[in-house]
């Protein structure tokens, strides 16, 4: 059979390889905590949440919602209960919230359970208030599901960017609505668990408005690349549904030249190597996965790779950002890695600064978030792009500004 290539959307059922022991090691953490995931983008976190929510095991009801795009207290309220509603076994908890209310509890109670994600929200947000006391519906609701038999298990799926929305918008607001949601997550009784994710570093958006202590509670479990032999096996299997001979130097040249072997990429590669072949009728040899690489690749997959030049500018000040850019700008022309040193000379030239305490301290920071956000790699001293395939497109694109 083997498995079927998806390139973008969640890998679901036949489409999604391996990471078992990854799923049963998420399950096993979940049992006694609330869980963050992080990994950067395109690794699998939503496909990894699916697996959970498509295999639920006892005593777990999960639910999923992707808050990407919210930008308040009370929409992400909005969206909870929404999301809840919709679920057989939680509907009843949401009924609850309106019990002895007329208008919106015999709304809610007539709906279909197939109503529109988008109609249900749109209506709680115009015909009640959970918008204004979304705390208070926030702790309601996870009261009365500590009521059923079941546990709740709310995946939540890029946190991360709602929380860096509201800080735009409001930090108070954030504050307010971190503080509650750490408290309703420990509160005595609470059956509900919780499993976040997301692909931007919470934890640095956070240390920047003095918020760390409001996830300090959560485990965090990071997704890594397929290891070296998942990822020839998952070449193999994907080959083998499309009818196609690929031999084990064939594979090796598939993963090297991505560096790392990041489930997304090697779907864009071997989508580009099979149309190849089929376009020209030849064998796919390690000579031909080097020319599709350095041809297509880079195309193929830019939107992937533009997040990380974007991202700078977003989530990164002014300063931060060009500084970064310069130290990666000098990585991605170097074949081996760039000792600290040199790179804090690249750091200060940017912004021409002298080097003092407090340039030495930024640098120190602003390495580390590199390297949370997934940018580089550090060892013994000496840097490195963690992504071979970003370091690349990084150079064509970007290599020769900034220096
Ligand atoms: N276990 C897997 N099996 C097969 N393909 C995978 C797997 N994990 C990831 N992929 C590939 O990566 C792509 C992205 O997967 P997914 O949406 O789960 O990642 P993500 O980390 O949530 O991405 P994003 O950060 O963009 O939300 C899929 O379309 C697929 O090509
Ligand atoms: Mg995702």
């Amino acid at each position: 059979m083997g498995v079927n290539l998806v390139s973008g959307s969640v890998p679901r059922g036949n489409d999604y390889f391996g990471r078992e022991a990854f799923i049963e090691n998420l399950w096993q953490l979940l049992d006694k905590n609330n869980v963050l995931l992080v990994a950067p983008r395109r690794y699998g976190k939503t496909g990894a949440m699916y697996q959970l929510l498509d295999h639920p095991r006892s005593p777990y009801v999960p639910a999923y919602m992707n808050v990407e795009y919210l930008e308040s207290a009370g929409d992400f309220m909005i969206e909870l209960i929404a999301t809840l509603r919709r679920d057989r076994h939680m509907a009843r908890s949401v009924n609850a919230l309106w019990e002895g209310a007329k208008g919106m509890g015999h709304y809610l109670r007539n709906l279909a359970s197939d109503i529109e994600l988008g109609d249900l929200k749109v209506k709680l947000r115009e015909e009640t208030d959970i918008a204004k006391n979304w705390l208070d519906y926030g702790s309601r609701i996870l009261e009365l599901l500590a009521q059923e038999k079941f546990n709740a298990l709310l995946i939540i799926d890029e946190f991360p960017f709602m929380v860096h929305h509201i800080a735009k918008r409001d930090k108070a607001e954030l504050s307010r609505l971190l503080r509650w949601f750490r408290a309703a997550r420990n509160a005595p009784g609470t059956r509900t668990r919780f499993l976040l994710g997301g692909s931007i570093n919470l934890v640095s958006t956070l240390d920047e408005l003095h918020l760390v202590d409001t996830i300090n509670d959560l485990s965090s479990i990071p997704l890594l690349p397929f290891d070296a032999d998942t990822a020839h096996k998952f070449i193999e299997s994907a080959m083998e549904a499309r009818e196609i001979a690929v031999s084990p130097a064939t594979r090796r040249r598939i993963i090297d030249a991505i560096g790392s072997p990041v489930p997304y990429l090697l779907c864009v590669l071997m989508t580009a190597l099979s149309d190849r072949h089929r376009l020209t009728g030849k064998a796919i040899t390690p000579k031909m996965v080097e020319q599709v690489f350095s041809q297509e690749l880079m195309g193929r997959a830019a939107p992937y790779f533009c997040h990380y030049y974007t991202r700078l500018a977003e989530y990164y000040n002014d300063t931060e950002a060009r500084q970064a850019k310069a130290v990666l700008g000098h990585l991605s022309r170097a074949d081996r890695p760039i000792a600290r040193d040199n790179l804090y000379g690249i750091f200060l030239r940017a912004t021409s600064e002298k080097p003092s305490t407090a340039t030495t301290e930024r640098f120190q920071a602003l390495m580390l978030r590199l390297e949370n956000d997934f940018y580089v790699t550090a060892t013994d001293g000496h840097y490195h792009f963690s992504i071979l395939a970003v370091q690349l497109w990084w150079k064509n694109n970007y290599g020769f500004q900034h220096s």
